[in-house]
C-alpha cells in the first residue's frame, strides 16, 4: 500500500503526476462534473488530533467527490478523551475497514507510526513542526497554475520556520521539481540544522523581496510557542510582516502567498491578503483538487 508521510516521498515524476492528476481532475470540476464514480466502495477516515479547518473540509470534499465513505474522526467526543493510545485508535479503524487515514496530529512521526499499524494508505495532514506534503502539492499547484512553470521559480518563504511543517514540505518538494528556496526570518525563527535543507537563508525581507517570484508569509504559530517568546505583532510586522511597501518591492509578477490560517496584521496586512496578487482563496480551492488526486493515485482508483 502506497502511503504520502513525506514531499520527501515524492521524486519529480511523482509529484507531476499528482500536480497533473489535479489539473484534470480540476477542468472536469470546471465542466460541471462535480462527481465521479471512482472510489466508490472505499472507506476514507479523517483521523484529526489537531484543529484544522483547510485540510480537514478540503479532504472531506475530496473523498465525497471521488464518492468515498468519508468518516470524520475527531478526538473531541471521541474515547481519547478516555486514554486511548494512537495504536489502539488505528487498530479500531483497521477493524472497520479503512482504505485511507488521513491525519493531523501534534507529535512529528505520528503518520509514520500510523502506517505500521493499518492496512490502508496513510496520508500526513500535518504532524507537529516536521511535514504537511499535501500543503506543498496544493502550493505548487498554485505556483504552476499561476506563473506557468515551477523550474528555475525563485520562491521566498518567510517568517515562523521554526514551528512550520509548510516550510519544510514546501522546500523539499519546491527542491524536488527545479525551484530556488530562500528561507527569511529573525534568527530566532529559523530552525538550527537549517543548513542540511536544500535551500538559501536570510534575514532581510527587503533585500530578498525584489528577486522573487513568489513571497510565501508564514504563521507565526503562538500555540507551540511559550508566551514570552511571541514577538510582539507590531515589531514582527515591521520586520518581517507583507505589507502595501513591500508589496511594491516585488516583481511586476510575482504572487503572494499564505497557507492559512492567517494572523492578519502580524505576517500579512489584511489589504495585502486581499489583493489581487494574493493566490489565498485559490490555494483552498486548489487543494480540494490536489488531495483528489492523492486519494485517487493511492487509493488506485480508476475514471
Ligand atoms: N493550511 C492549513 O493546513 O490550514 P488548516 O490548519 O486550517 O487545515
Amino acid at each position: 500500500t502506497g502511503h504520502l508521510l513525506s514531499a520527501a516521498d515524492l521524486d519529480a515524476a511523482a509529484a507531476t503526476q499528482v500536480l497533473d492528476t489535479a489539473a484534470e481532475l480540476a477542468a472536469l470540476s470546471d465542466r460541471s462534473v462535480k462527481k465521479l464514480p471512482t472510489l466508490r466502495g472505499r472507506t476514507v477516515v479523517n483521523l484529526f488530533y489537531e484543529d484544522s479547518t483547510r485540510t480537514r473540509i478540503s479532504f472531506e470534499a475530496a473523498a465525497k467527490r471521488l464518492s468515498a465513505d468519508v468518516i470524520n474522526f475527531s478526538v473531541k467526543g471521541s474515547s481519547v478523551s478516555k486514554g486511548e493510545s494512537l495504536k489502539d485508535t488505528a487498530l479500531t479503524l483497521q477493524a472497520m475497514g479503512a482504505d485511507a487515514v488521513v491525519i493531523r496530529h501534534a507529535a512529528s512521526g505520528a503518520p509514520h507510526r500510523l502506517a505500521r499499524w493499518v492496512d490502508g494508505s496513510v496520508v500526513n495532514a500535518g504532524d507537529g513542526t516536521h511535514e504537511h506534503p499535501t500543503q506543498a502539492l496544493l502550493d505548487a499547484y498554485t505556483m504552476r497554475s499561476r506563473l506557468g512553470r515551477l523550474s528555475g521559480l525563485t520562491v521566498a518563504i518567510v517568517g515562523d520556520v521554526l514551528h512550520s511543517r509548510v516550510a519544510r514540505s514546501n522546500a523539499l518538494l519546491l527542491n524536488t521539481l527545479g525551484a530556488d528556496v530562500t528561507l527569511v526570518g529573525p534568527p530566532t525563527l529559523l530552525p538550527v540544522g537549517v543548513d542540511s535543507w536544500p535551500v538559501k537563508t536570510s534575514y532581510d525581507l527587503d533585500a530578498v523581496l525584489p528577486t522573487v517570484d513568489v513571497v510565501m508569509a508564514l504563521r507565526v504559530q503562538r500555540e507551540r510557542m511559550e508566551d514570552s517568546f511571541f514577538p510582539s505583532a507590531r515589531e514582527y510586522a515591521r520586520r518581517y510582516g507583507l505589507d502595501a511597501a513591500r508589496l511594491r518591492k516585488l516583481p511586476e509578477h510575482a504572487i503572494v502567498m499564505h497557507p492559512g490560517p492567517m494572523n492578519r496584521g502580524m505576517e500579512i496586512a489584511p489589504d495585502v491578503a486581499d489583493s489581487p496578487r494574493s493566490t489565498i482563496v485559490e490555494q483552498v480551492a486548489n487543494g480540494v483538487s490536489v488531495r483528489m488526486a492523492v486519494l485517487y493515485l493511492l487509493l488506485g482508483g480508476q475514471v
